[in-house]
């Protein structure tokens, strides 16, 4: 089987709506076709600003429990988190060599980033972020990558330096392709439906988190921001707010655009945005309950993830060894 990779940044608690649909989604879907790989990549959320390291473990654990609630099986994939595989950090760094200092600053992703964080959040780290991201990829031969639509740019970085890497060193790494949802590529904030669903939105009145009371999250999709008019159509000039009600109805019914616009023909909005949170409500309960559930033994939790991070481990170690081997280094007698 073709090998894939995905991965999350263990960044808050919870998955936002926008991760479970970009990404779980798709995950889900393509386990049985794949072999695949999906980490909690924790050292890429040492580049956050306002990280915290007494709540970074915590949320390790807690994006664990989500992967599996969500159906990610750790018979058919491996699920681990970055830093146990130490391989990660190792290639970013022979990487980071072939990276050009200009093509990385053309990031879009660390020009938001670092206008939000600061001249002081403004890290190497940070600024190296898509290049640790390009070693997760590569160390796993993978020939696929689903994501949302936001890492588009990274996926290409990853392509162009596996490209040069082995047209300098030999053939080293497989070249990747990105995998985009048809469906929901991109969520947008409930309040502010111009902006994408992100944790670093001002409030948290326009995300869903997959770890909300199912009441928060219908009360949410009820208040969320619709626009003039009164029919529900698929339109993102005009109509962003219910359009991405649409987009989140259809990527979690599986319905195209036309049968959810047939749906709601001559409905209101209020019946709309009920339908859309039962769907919402219906998905993401049982993916809750299942989560709280593996957290309420972390020991058990923890035993998983180290013989997945064991399995990975082996994986990786041969690429990296094979990438070093391609640039000279000396190997350890
Ligand atoms: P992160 O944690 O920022 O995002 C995780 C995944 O969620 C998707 N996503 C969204 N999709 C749709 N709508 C949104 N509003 C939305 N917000 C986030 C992202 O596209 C992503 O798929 N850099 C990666 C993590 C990573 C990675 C990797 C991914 C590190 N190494 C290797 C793949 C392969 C990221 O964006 O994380």
């Amino acid at each position: 089987k073709p090998r894939l990779y995905s991965g999350i940044q263990p960044s808050s608690d919870s998955l936002h709506l926008g991760n479970y649909i970009g990404a779980l989604l798709q995950w889900r879907a393509m386990q049985d076709d794949y072999e695949a790989f999906f980490s909690i990549v924790d050292l890429h959320a040492l580049t956050n600003a306002g990280h915290d390291p007494s709540t970074l473990a915590a949320a390790s654990r807690g994006l664990a429990a989500q992967y599996l609630a969500a159906g990610v099986e750790p018979g058919k994939s491996t699920l681990y988190v970055q830093s146990h595989v130490p391989a990660h950090a190792q290639l970013a760094w022979v990487l980071n060599t072939i990276t050009g200092f200009g093509e990385a600053s053309r990031m879009t992703q660390f020009k938001d980033k670092s206008q939000r964080f600061g001249a002081e959040g403004t890290t190497v780290g940070l600024f190296g972020y898509p290049v640790l991201m390009a070693a997760d990829i590569l160390l796993f031969d993978a020939e696929v990558v689903p994501v949302g639509d936001d890492q588009k740019q990274h996926v290409e970085l990853t392509r162009n330096l596996a490209e040069r890497f082995n047209a300098r060193f030999g053939e080293t790494f497989v070249v990747p392709s990105g995998k985009y949802p048809e469906e929901g590529a991109r969520i947008y904030d409930l309040q502010d439906p111009t902006s994408k669903m992100s944790k670093s939105a001002a409030t948290d009145a326009g995300l869903i988190w997959v770890l909300d009371e199912p009441s928060a999250t219908r009360k949410k999709i009820m208040r969320a921001v619709t626009d003039t008019g009164s029919d529900v159509r698929y339109d993102w000039a005009s109509k962003p707010g219910v359009t991405n009600l649409l987009e989140i109805y259809t990527a979690i019914t599986g319905l195209s655009v036309g049968a959810a616009e047939d749906e709601f023909a001559g409905k209101g909005y209020g019946d709309f945005k009920r339908t859309v949170a039962d769907a919402v409500v219906g998905e993401l309960e049982p993916v809750r309950a299942r989560a709280l559930e593996l957290l309420a033994d972390p020991a058990e939790l923890d035993r998983l993830l180290a013989g997945n991070a064991a399995r990975a481990n082996e994986v990786a170690e041969a690429t990296l060894k094979r990438a070093y081997d391609a640039v000279g280094i000396l190997p350890r007698g």
